[in-house]
C-alpha cells in the first residue's frame, strides 16, 4: 500500500505518552499521578440513582438525540444557579459523549477546511486532534510560566482573515490556571471586534480554588457566538460515564448536533437521568469538590517543594505543573520515563501538550484527584529524589 493508512491530518498526533506512562507505572509499582482521573468513585446517591434507571426501564433504549428532557433542564437550571445563564432547555443544550465529543463536534460543526483556531497551549489532547480531523490550522498561543496567564498582545497578533475561532480552557488543564474576569473580558472584546466564535471547555467549572469560575458567555455580547462545554466526569467523579453537554443558541446547536448525530447518535441513557439528580445535588456538594481538592493542592504543592521541585501553584483543576531544573534535569520526557525507577511515581512531562517545540520541556504535570493517603505515599517516594 503506497499510501499511509492514517489521514495526512493526523500524522504525528495520538500522543502515546499517557499509555506509555500508565504501563510503566504498572510494571513497576509506581504510584500513577499520570492520568487525571479520581480513584474515588463520585456520591452513591448518583450511581444508585444509574442503577434504579437501568432497572426501571428508563434509558435502555436510545434516549433523544439532544439527550432527555430531565437533564437538558437540569443543565439549564445549574447554568442559571451558577452563573445567572439564561438557557432554553429545549433547543440550547446538547447531551454529548462526555466533552471529548463536545469537543470534537464543536469544532466539526464550525471549522472548515483551511480555517485558523487559536487555542492557549498547553493544551488538551484531543483539541489538537479534533482541529486537524475538521481540516483545521491550529494556531497556539502560549501561556508561559510562572503564571501561566494569557498573553493578549500575542493573542491579537495571532488573529488573521482566516481565524474562524478561539478555543479556550479554563480553569485550564494542563496548568490550572484561571482566566479572570478582566482577561476573558478582552479575549471577548477580540471575538467581537474580529467576529469570531469561541469554544469554551469548562471541564473543571468546580474545581477553582483561587478566583472564580467565569463562563466568557456571561460576558456582554458573547453569548450568540459561543459554545460552552462542560462534563459530569470530574465534577461528579464518574469520568466512565461520559456524560457530557454543550449549550449555545439554537443556530449553534444545531449545527453541532448535525455532527453529533453521525458520531455517536445518542448514548448513556440510564447515566443521563443520575447526572441530572447529580447536578440538582445541593451547594454543600458543589463547595466539598473544591474544598476536598484545595486541601490536597497544599499538600502537593508543600511536599513536591519539599522534594525538591520549583511548584507553580495552581488557582484551579486537579493538576499541578512543576519545573524539574532545580534536579540539574533538563528534559521533562526523560525525567518523567527515569522517575518511576528512581522513586516509583508516573508524572506527565508537560511538553507533549505543545506544539511548539521547546516549550514546556521543564515541566511535569502531576495529577492530585487521589486519595491522601495516596499522594502521601506519592510525596514520600519523591522525597528520596533529592538524596538520590
Ligand atoms: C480540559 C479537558 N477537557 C475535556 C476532558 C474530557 O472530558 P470527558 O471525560 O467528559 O470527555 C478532559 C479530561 O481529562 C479535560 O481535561
Amino acid at each position: 500500500m503506497s499510501r499511509p493508512l492514517l489521514n495526512r491530518n493526523l500524522a504525528g498526533l495520538g500522543t502515546t505518552i499517557f499509555a506509555e506512562m500508565s504501563e510503566l507505572a504498572v510494571a513497576t509499582g509506581s504510584v500513577n499521578l499520570g492520568q487525571g482521573f479520581p480513584d474515588t468513585d463520585g456520591p452513591h446517591v448518583i450511581a444508585q440513582a444509574a442503577a434504579d434507571a437501568i432497572m426501571s426501564g428508563r434509558g435502555n433504549q436510545y434516549p433523544p438525540g439532544a439527550g432527555i428532557a430531565e437533564l437538558r433542564t437540569a443543565i439549564a437550571v445549574h447554568q442559571r444557579r451558577f452563573y445567572d445563564l439564561a438557557v432554553d432547555p429545549d433547543s440550547e443544550v446538547l447531551v454529548t459523549a462526555g466533552a471529548t465529543e463536545a469537543i470534537a463536534a464543536s469544532l466539526l460543526a464550525l471549522v472548515e477546511p483551511g480555517d485558523e483556531v487559536i487555542a492557549f497551549e498547553p493544551y488538551y489532547d484531543s483539541y489538537a486532534a479534533c482541529i486537524a480531523m475538521a481540516g483545521g490550522v491550529r494556531v497556539p498561543v502560549t501561556l508561559r510560566a510562572p503564571d501561566f496567564r494569557p498573553d493578549l498582545d500575542a493573542l491579537r497578533a495571532a488573529i488573521t482573515g482566516r481565524t474562524r475561532l478561539i478555543l479556550l480552557n479554563s480553569p485550564h488543564n494542563p496548568t490550572g490556571s484561571v482566566f479572570t474576569r478582566d482577561e476573558l473580558a478582552r479575549i471577548a472584546e477580540l471575538a467581537i471586534s474580529r467576529d469570531l466564535l469561541v469554544i469554551t471547555d469548562e471541564v473543571y467549572e468546580h474545581m477553582v480554588f483561587s478566583g472564580e469560575h467565569i463562563p466568557i458567555a456571561s460576558l456582554p455580547g458573547m453569548r450568540e457566538r459561543t459554545v460552552t462545554i462542560s462534563s459530569a466526569a470530574k465534577t461528579f467523579s464518574f469520568t466512565g460515564w461520559k456524560i457530557g453537554w454543550i449549550t449555545a443558541t439554537s443556530e449553534l446547536v444545531t449545527a453541532v448536533r448535525t455532527v453529533k448525530q453521525f458520531l455517536t447518535f445518542v448514548s448513556g441513557g440510564p447515566f443521563q437521568y443520575a447526572i441530572a439528580e447529580a447536578l440538582a445535588l445541593p451547594d454543600d456538594y458543589f463547595r466539598s469538590v473544591s474544598g476536598g481538592l484545595a486541601a490536597r493542592r497544599e499538600l502537593m504543592v508543600d511536599g513536591l517543594a519539599a522534594a525538591g521541585f520549583e511548584v507553580y501553584r495552581p488557582a484551579g483543576t486537579f493538576f499541578i505543573t512543576t519545573d524539574i531544573r532545580p534536579f540539574g534535569e533538563v528534559s521533562g520526557l526523560d525525567f518523567c520515563r527515569k522517575l518511576p525507577y528512581k522513586a516509583g511515581v508516573v508524572a506527565i512531562p508537560s511538553s507533549v501538550f505543545y506544539d511548539n517545540a521547546g516549550e514546556g520541556q521543564f515541566h511535569v504535570r502531576f495529577a492530585f484527584c487521589k486519595k491522601d493517603e495516596v499522594l502521601k505515599e506519592a510525596l514520600n517516594r519523591l522525597s528520596a529524589l533529592r538524596s538520590g
